[in-house]
C-alpha cells in the first residue's frame, strides 16, 4: 500500500481489548474500521458502537476475511480460538496483528509457524506485544542497547496487580483456554527479557501457586484453576539470567510493574504506571542519587488500558504496511514467550528446571538453544 492510501481494518473479537484496538484505529491518520466479527451479539454491537463510521457486522470471521472489506485484521478473541482463526487468516493476503499469546501450546504455535511460513513478502504478520512499546520500558530497552549498564547481567521484572478481569464467557477462568497465567499473562514480560538480552533462554525454573483467587467461584461445577503467583528465574547462553516476580491479589501497590536491567558499568529501572526511568551509573551515582526522569512519547494521543503502548504498536503496524516493511514482533517472538511460559508451567507441575530444549520441537529451535 502507498502512503496516504486509507487502509481498511477488520477486528475479529470486539470484547475488552478488540475494542481498544478498534479505539487505536480511531485515533490514527488514513485508517478505518470497515468491519467487525464477534460471535457474541452484545459484544458485535459493542464493536459497531466503537467503530467511527460505516462498519459492517459478522458473526463468522471467515465470512468477514471473505468480504474482501479489510486490508488488514487484528484478532483479539479468547486465546484458545487463536490457533483456528489464525489458520483462516493466514491462508490469505491480509495483513494481520495477533493478540498475545501466540497460542494456548507450544504445538500449536508450532504449527501457525509453520503456516506464517508460505505467506508473500510484503503481507505482515505482527505479534501483539504492546509492553515493548510503553514509555518507560522503551527507553529503559533503549539504555541497555546504548551500552548504558554495560553488558546485562541481570533482569528482574515485577508485577504486582489486580486479579483476572471478568471476560466474556469466562473463558479466562481456566487454564485450558488461556494456556495458564504463565502463558496468558506474563509471555509479555518473557519477550521483554528476551528483547532486552538480545538472546533466546536455555533454561527456565519456576515456583508458583493459586492460593488467592477465584477460588470461590464456580463455573459448570468447576473452580477456576489460575495461578495467582510465582516466581521464575530464567537462564541465557551467555550467562545472563531473569526473574518474574507475579503477584494477582497486590493492587494495593505503589507501582504495577518494575523492571530493572543491571550490569557491571550501572543499573537502570522502568516504573509503570508512574512512567519514570532510573539510571544509575557506577562510580558516579550512589544509593538514593541517580538519574531520574518520565518517559514520554508524542505519538501516543489516545491512552486506552496500556499507557498509550498499543497505539503506537498500530502506528508502527500501519507503517510495515505502508512501506511493506518486516514486523517489529514476530511470530517466533510470540513462540517463545508461549515456550518459556510453558515452561515455567511444567517446571512448577513437576518440581525441577525444565530446558527450552525439552519442549521445543522445531529443529531450528533445538539448536537455538543448545
Ligand atoms: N495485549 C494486552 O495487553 C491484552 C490485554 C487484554 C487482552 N488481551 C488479549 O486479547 C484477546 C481478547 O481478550 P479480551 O480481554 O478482549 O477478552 P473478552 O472476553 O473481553 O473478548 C473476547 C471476544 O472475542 C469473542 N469471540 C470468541 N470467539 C470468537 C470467534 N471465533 N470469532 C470472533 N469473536 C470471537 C467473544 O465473544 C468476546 O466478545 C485475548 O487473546 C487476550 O489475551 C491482550
Amino acid at each position: 500500500m502507498k502512503r496516504g492510501e486509507v487502509i481498511r481494518y477488520g477486528v475479529i473479537g470486539t470484547g475488552m481489548m478488540g475494542v481498544e484496538h478498534i479505539e487505536n484505529i480511531n485515533a490514527l491518520d488514513e485508517a478505518v474500521v470497515t468491519a467487525v466479527s464477534d460471535t457474541n451479539a452484545d459484544s458485535r454491537a459493542r464493536g459497531v458502537q466503537a467503530a467511527d463510521g460505516e462498519v459492517a457486522a459478522f458473526e463468522d470471521h471467515v465470512d468477514l476475511l471473505d468480504s474482501k472489506l479489510c486490508d488488514a485484521v487484528v484478532i483479539a478473541t479468547p486465546n484458545f480460538t487463536h490457533v483456528d482463526v489464525l489458520a483462516d487468516v493466514l491462508q490469505r493476503p491480509v495483513h494481520v496483528l495477533i493478540e498475545k499469546p501466540l497460542c494456548t501450546t507450544v504445538e500449536d504455535c508450532e504449527r501457525i509457524l509453520a503456516l506464517a511460513a508460505d505467506r508473500p513478502d510484503g503481507v505482515v504478520t505482527w505479534m501483539a506485544m504492546e509492553y515493548r512499546y510503553m514509555p518507560a520500558v522503551a527507553a529503559l530497552v533503549e539504555h541497555v542497547h546504548d551500552g548504558a549498564v554495560g553488558q546485562p547481567r541481570m533482569v528482574a521484572i515485577r508485577e504486582h496487580r489486580f486479579p483476572f478481569l471478568q471476560k466474556v464467557g469466562d473463558w479466562n477462568r481456566f487454564s485450558e483456554n488461556t494456556g495458564g497465567t504463565l502463558v496468558e499473562k506474563t509471555c509479555h514480560y518473557f519477550d521483554l527479557m528476551n528483547l532486552v538480552l538480545r538472546e533466546r533462554p536455555v533454561r527456565v525454573m519456576a515456583s508458583g501457586a493459586q492460593d488467592v483467587n477465584h477460588l470461590d467461584e464456580e463455573y459448570d461445577g468447576r473452580t477456576p484453576d489460575i495461578l495467582d503467583n510465582a516466581f521464575v528465574i530464567v537462564d541465557y547462553p551467555s550467562g545472563a539470567r531473569a526473574l518474574l516476580d507475579l503477584c494477582m491479589f497486590a493492587e494495593a501497590t505503589d507501582e504495577q510493574e518494575e523492571m530493572s536491567v543491571v550490569g557491571a558499568r550501572g543499573k537502570v529501572e522502568a516504573r509503570m504506571p508512574s512512567n519514570t526511568v532510573h539510571l544509575g551509573r557506577r562510580g558516579e551515582h550512589f544509593i538514593g542519587n541517580v538519574e531520574k526522569s518520565t518517559a514520554g512519547d508524542d505519538r501516543i494521543t489516545y491512552q486506552g488500558l496500556h499507557h498509550g503502548s498499543s497505539l503506537i504498536e498500530h502506528v508502527e503496524f500501519a507503517e510495515a504496511i505502508r512501506t511493506g516493511g518486516q514486523p517489529a514482533v514476530t511470530l517466533d517472538d510470540g513462540y517463545w514467550a508461549v515456550a518459556m511460559g510453558a515452561a515455567a508451567h511444567r517446571s512448577i507441575d513437576l518440581g525441577r528446571p525444565v530446558e527450552l530444549s525439552e519442549i521445543m520441537q522445531r529443529d531450528d529451535d533445538r539448536e537455538a538453544v543448545r
